[in-house]
């Protein structure tokens, strides 16, 4: 591939078949509706057709607007779609995003040419139309997090044992949020601008800043950063959000594992036991950073921890903002970020603490969010009640304020501000007696009902020996394939402190007798596992990634679509198939759901696979395998899951 070309592509690979066109399908609906007269014109018929048949979909509910025929899970090393579909890798890991990078060379990787490159492991997508406040759908940015970094197949003759320290500053280059611009030709594929003035990476040596309730609080003072304001980058960012002011919020999620030697604290001291709470590790960390970088050193820095696992609000149409940690959001292993807006105003956020028996959370702004102002709500994430979930046996929620002075919540337990109770969110929440829940991972809202779906991964401890046995909201004994629950707030107001509940999916092999589809017929859906991260199409269907098919169903993860409402409620069918040692992030369509972005995380992932031998080659037939953002488009140009 010619690396000086101003856009960059990759060759097609084609879905498994051709069925019948768009265009004979719809021919065949439309002369059933007696709706053909004369002749249209090709695009006018396409346009026409497809929003009849949303029109046919939202008329009633019956009727699924999924048309597509699910693809069978896949182990082999390439990317699967349905017939009638296209996935193309459009940015890779490597690939410069800024003008004057170096091209990609895995065997001399710098950490200066890292710096300007597409980050590793990519998680969250999020598509931001340009211009700012439009609804295009041929041209924006890409907000892409780079979550975790694979050193054993990212550099040759990797050492675990002794990492070097060029190995390590390229690693931290790799890590944090990517920027890019891009745009869908006139042949209609998508590529990077690569002088886009947007573009931007954010890396875990970038200036942040710390606002809100925690900011400045001694805890969060280190040697570096008397203050407590200003931190060296973000780390871990695994899911994130949109906000409707056009900014993006990136979870800063396992962030214990790059720390190292807390058993070199004093075990009483409150430090040393929050650093237990959030598991960071008694002896070396796995990467071994701690040994050119003491900021990752307990001993010598035993603050700095404090200054990851909050929610990082980022401005991708402003290339110079400094990226904010958001303390009022509370501080765990942040999966996402998801936004809704309250009947009364305020900006509800939602986000699940990804680990076993741990919390889901919501937060609510002090203030309402000013859709004619963008500047006004700038700072609005700082200021407002954070609450944790309780779900009762009789379907029944609560969410709990972790509010400082309130309940249990105070000097008695060591709490002298609520910068303390937003630190240690975690020993907050579990003096509340919040519900344990099965690795809560994404939450989104339904754009049409409302509700709320709340995924939990999988959790193998549940009802084991020491461990909180099932509940109803975690109903399963050894949780191997996890399940999404269906929260209604009451009133649907985001704001409310009071919600009910129902299962909605419980994961896992249909023919075995714990699953659950909503009801739905289990001889036609698809087995899944491990949901991780979803999204909403247009007319409502909820679109689920996994994460760990692999080592349950023995099969590649994939994405999935199901609708929420209807007859079809429950039907799930698999879309997409990735690669060897892959999990499938993203996913985020473009609005008018022609093109859906998904992220193939960490391809070439496994125990023993090494940069010289890895299990997987994609995207590029050889090694490494590079994770990767893939377009996926249906070949009439239709919307994705309805062509
Ligand atoms: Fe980074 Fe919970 O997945
Ligand atoms: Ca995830
Ligand atoms: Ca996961």
């Amino acid at each position: 591939m010619n690396r000086d070309a101003k856009t960059e592509r990759e060759p097609a690979m084609s879905g498994a078949g051709v069925g019948d066109t768009f265009a004979e399908i719809l021919q065949r609906r439309l002369s059933r509706r007696g709706l053909l007269k004369g002749a249209l014109t090709a695009s006018a018929l396409l346009m026409t057709g497809a929003k009849l048949l949303e029109e046919e979909a939202q008329a009633s509910p019956s009727v699924s607007s999924l048309r597509f025929k699910p693809i069978h899970p896949d182990a082999s090393d390439q990317v699967t779609v349905p017939a009638g579909y296209r996935a193309r890798p459009l940015v890779r890991w490597g690939d410069r995003i800024l003008p004057g990078a170096p091209p990609f060379d895995p065997q001399e990787q710098t950490a200066e040419a890292q710096a300007q490159q597409f980050g590793y492991n990519c998680d969250y997508i999020g598509f931001l139309p340009l211009p700012l406040g439009s609804e295009r759908s041929d041209r924006g940015l890409l907000v892409v997090n780079h979550e975790y970094t694979n050193p054993e197949i990212m550099f040759p003759n990797y050492d675990p044992k002794n990492p070097t320290r060029g190995q390590m500053d390229v690693e931290l280059a790799a890590h944090g949020i990517s920027v890019v611009e891009v745009q869908r030709g006139e042949d209609g594929q998508w590529s990077v601008v690569l002088d886009s003035r947007f573009n931007r990476r954010i890396t875990a040596t970038t200036p942040c800043s710390i606002t809100g309730p925690a900011a400045g609080n001694p805890w969060m003072q280190t040697s570096a950063d008397p203050s407590g304001t200003k931190v060296a980058g973000t780390l871990n960012n695994c899911s994130g959000g949109k906000t409707p002011w056009g900014t993006v919020l990136s979870g800063e999620e396992n962030f214990h594992q790059y720390f190292a030697h807390r058993s070199r604290l004093a075990p009483d001291s409150p430090r040393a036991r929050d650093h237990q709470r959030y598991g960071l590790p008694e002896g070396e960390s796995e990467r071994k950073w701690e040994r050119h970088h003491s900021r990752f050193h307990l001993e010598i820095e035993p603050n700095e921890p404090f200054r990851f696992g909050w929610v990082v609000e980022i401005d991708p149409y402003d290339p110079a903002s400094t990226p904010k940690k958001r303390t009022a959001l509370g501080r765990f292993k942040h999966e996402a970020a998801t936004i809704a807006i309250a009947p009364g105003g305020q900006v509800a956020l939602y986000s699940g603490d990804d680990e076993r028996f741990e919390y889901v959370y919501k937060f609510v702004t002090a203030r309402s969010y000013n859709a004619k102002d963008r500047l006004a709500n700038r700072d609005i994430l700082d200021e407002g009640t954070l609450y944790v979930a309780k779900f009762k046996d009789d379907g029944s929620g609560e969410w709990m304020p972790l509010v400082y002075g309130q309940g249990p919540l105070t000097e008695a337990n060591g709490f002298t501000s609520q910068g303390d109770v937003l630190i240690q969110t975690r020993r907050a929440a579990d003096l509340l007696g919040a519900t344990k829940m099965d690795r809560p991972e994404d939450i989104e809202t339904h754009p049409k009902n409302g509700k709320v779906y709340v995924v939990m991964t999988n959790n193998v401890q549940r009802g084991t020996a020491g461990k909180a046995g099932t509940d109803r909201a975690n109903p399963r004994a050894q949780n191997r394939h996890g399940h999404i629950i269906e929260l209604t707030e009451d009133n649907n107001d985001y704001a409310a402190t009071a919600f009910t509940w129902n299962m909605f999916l419980v994961c896992g092999d249909p023919k075995d007798e714990t699953t659950y589809f909503a009801g739905f017929d289990k001889s036609q859906v698809s087995t899944i596992s491990c949901p991780d991260n979803i999204t909403f199409d247009r007319n409502g269907n909820l679109w689920i990634a996994t994460d760990g098919q692999e080592g349950t169903l023995k099969v590649n993860d994939g994405l999935f679509a199901v609708p929420v409402e209807g007859a079809e409620r429950g039907h799930l069918r698999q879309f997409f198939s990735s690669v060897r040692g892959s999990e499938v992030c993203g996913p985020e369509f473009t609005p008018d759901n022609t093109t859906l972005f998904v992220a193939v995380q960490h391809p070439g992932e496994g125990e023993r696979s090494t940069f010289e031998k890895p299990v997987s080659l994609w995207p590029d037939g050889k090694t490494p395998p590079r994770p990767s953002v893939v377009a996926i488009q249906a070949e009439n140009g239709g919307r994705i899951g309805a062509a």
